[in-house]
C-alpha cells in the first residue's frame, strides 16, 4: 500500500488535496497521469455500456437537484446515515461497523453511545442562507436518471429493457474515510440503471453481474482478486431488495469496488408519489402500465483505478535486464492494460547530447502526439529511462539511434515482454494502431 500511494505520487497520479495547506482529509487531486488514467477507464467504460451493448443511453444530469428528490430517495431520512462513535478522552470521532472492540482505537478510552449522522452533504442555493435554500450534492448520480426516467423514455422512444447510464461526481461525508482513494468524500460514479419487467429482473441481474465480472477481467484483473459477495438483508443499502458486491483483494484486504442491485420499483415509485407524476411505463404489448424495475450497476472511478493499479504493480529485485546497474535496484514494473495505461509512447534518443539525434527524436513526437498520449525524455541513461516508464506502464518506448538516421527507423521495445525491433518511422503510425487499439 505505502509503495503504491509513493509510486502515484512520485509519477503524478494522484496528490492530496490542498497539501500546501497541510491536506484537506478525504480529497484527492489527479496529476498528469491519474487524469489520463481515469479518462480511459471512464471511455471503456462507456463506450462498454453505450457502444457495445444494445438498448442503452447516456446522460449527464446537474449534481444539484431538488432537496425533495433526496427525501424521495430515502436519502434523508435514517437510510443513508452510517453509526457514529466518540471517544470520551480524545474525542475522535469513529464508524461503529468499522471498530472491532467497544473501545477507542486510538487512545483506548470508553466511546459514547452510537448516534446516526447523515452522510448527505448539505449546502446553500441562492444568496439567503435559509431552510428554503437547502439542497445537497448528490450522493450517487442514479438519482439524476430515475427523475429524467420519462424525458429519456419519450425523447429517445424506447422500450422495456433498456438501460440508461451516467458518469459523474457524488460526495459523501463519511465519517471515516480511509485507505488513500478508496474511500473518499469526493468521488466519481460510473452507474448503468437497466429497467425491465418485475418478473425478468432476477435473470437481469445475473446477467449483469457475469458482464460486470467479465469487464474487470477482460482489462486484466487477475481472476483470484475477485470475487462476489451477496449482502444479507440486514446489510444492505435502503433500496436494494437484493445486492451483490464485487469484491477486489487490495493490500489491505478484500473491499467493494461495485455493487449490483435490484432495486426494485423503490425510486420510480416513491419519485412518482413525491413529485405526483405517473412514472409508470405503458407496455405497447401487453396494454398494461406498472413501474419498472431496476437493476442496477455502480462502480466508483477512483476505486477501479485503484484496483488496476494494485494488480499492475509489480517488483522485479535485480531487474529484469540484469545489467550491473540494473542488478543492485528493485524494478518497478505497473503492468497496465495497453487500454488503461495513461502513456502509450516514450520516445528517447540514445544520447541527448548529438543534436541529430536529438532533432530526429522529436520529429518522431511531434508526428506521434496527435495520435497517442506520449512522453518524450532525454535525459539519464537509456536503460534508466526504460525503467521510468516501465514504472508508469508505457507501453512502447521507442528509440532513435545511429542507425536511425541512416535507414530512417527506430527501434521498438514492448513493455512486458521487452521484446524489441526495428521499425521504418513511415509506418510507425499504423504499427502503434494495430497494437495499441486492437
Ligand atoms: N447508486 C448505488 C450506490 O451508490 P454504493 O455501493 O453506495 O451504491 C457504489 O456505491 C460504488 O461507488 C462503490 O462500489 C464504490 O466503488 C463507489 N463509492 C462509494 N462510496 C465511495 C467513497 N466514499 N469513495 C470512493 N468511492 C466510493
Amino acid at each position: 500500500m505505502e509503495k503504491i500511494i509513493s509510486l502515484t505520487k512520485r509519477r503524478g497520479f494522484v496528490f492530496p488535496s490542498s497539501e500546501i495547506y497541510g491536506g484537506f482529509s478525504s480529497c484527492y487531486d489527479f496529476g498528469p497521469l491519474g487524469v489520463e488514467m481515469k479518462n480511459n477507464i471512464k471511455k471503456i467504460w462507456w463506450d462498454e455500456m453505450t457502444k457495445l451493448k444494445e438498448n442503452i443511453v447516456g446522460i449527464d444530469a446537474a449534481i444539484l437537484m431538488k432537496s425533495e428528490i433526496w427525501q424521495a430517495s430515502g436519502h434523508l431520512t435514517a437510510g443513508f446515515a452510517d453509526e457514529l462513535v466518540e471517544c470520551k478522552n480524545c474525542h475522535k470521532r469513529f464508524r461503529k461497523d468499522f471498530l472491532e472492540k467497544e473501545k477507542c482505537p486510538d487512545c483506548g478510552g470508553p466511546l459514547t453511545q452510537p448516534r446516526k449522522f447523515n452522510l448527505m452533504m448539505k449546502t446553500f442555493v441562492g444568496p439567503v442562507e435559509d431552510e428554503a435554500a437547502v439542497t445537497y450534492l448528490r450522493a450517487e448520480t442514479c438519482q439524476g436518471i430515475y427523475v429524467n426516467f420519462e424525458n429519456v423514455l419519450n425523447s429517445m422512444r424506447l422500450k422495456i429493457p433498456f438501460g440508461i447510464c451516467q458518469i459523474g461526481k457524488a460526495f459523501r461525508n463519511e465519517i471515516t474515510p480511509k485507505d488513500f482513494i478508496f474511500r473518499m468524500r469526493e468521488f466519481e460514479q460510473m452507474e448503468m440503471q437497466w429497467f425491465c419487467k418485475p418478473k425478468e429482473a432476477d435473470n437481469f441481474f445475473e446477467y449483469w453481474k457475469k458482464e460486470r465480472i467479465n469487464w474487470y477481467l477482460k482489462l486484466g484483473i487477475k481472476k483470484e482478486n475477485l470475487r462476489t459477495v451477496e449482502i444479507p438483508e440486514k446489510e444492505r443499502a435502503h433500496y436494494a431488495k437484493k445486492q451483490v458486491d464485487i469484491e477486489y483483494r487490495f493490500p489491505f484486504g478484500w473491499k467493494e469496488i461495485e455493487g449490483i442491485h435490484n432495486r426494485g420499483d423503490w425510486d420510480l415509485s416513491n419519485h412518482a408519489k413525491h413529485s405526483g407524476r405517473d412514472l409508470r411505463y405503458f407496455d405497447p404489448e401487453t396494454k398494461e402500465k406498472y413501474f419498472p424495475y431496476i437493476i442496477e450497476t455502480s462502480v466508483g472511478v477512483e476505486r477501479s483505478l485503484f484496483a488496476f493499479l494494485s494488480d499492475g504493480y509489480c517488483e522485479i529485485k535485480g531487474g529484469r535486464t540484469k545489467t550491473t546497474e540494473a542488478k543492485k535496484e528493485t524494478e518497478i514494473l505497473l503492468k497496465l492494460d495497453k487500454k488503461i495505461s495513461p502513456v502509450k509512447v516514450a520516445i528517447l534518443p540514445l544520447v541527448k547530447n548529438k543534436p541529430e539525434l536529438v532533432k530526429k527524436a522529436k520529429e518522431v513526437y511531434q508526428m506521434l502526439k496527435p495520435h497517442f498520449v506520449c512522453q518524450y525524455d532525454e535525459v539519464d541513461s537509456i536503460g534508466r529511462r526504460y525503467r521510468r516508464q516501465d514504472e508508469i506502464g508505457t507501453i512502447f518506448c521507442l528509440t532513435i539511434d545511429f542507425e536511425s538516421l541512416k535507414k530512417d527507423d527506430l527501434t521498438v521495445r514492448e513493455r512486458d515482454t521487452m521484446h524489441q525491433e526495428r521499425i521504418k518511422i513511415k509506418n510507425l503510425i499504423s504499427f502503434l494502431k494495430e497494437n495499441l487499439e486492437n
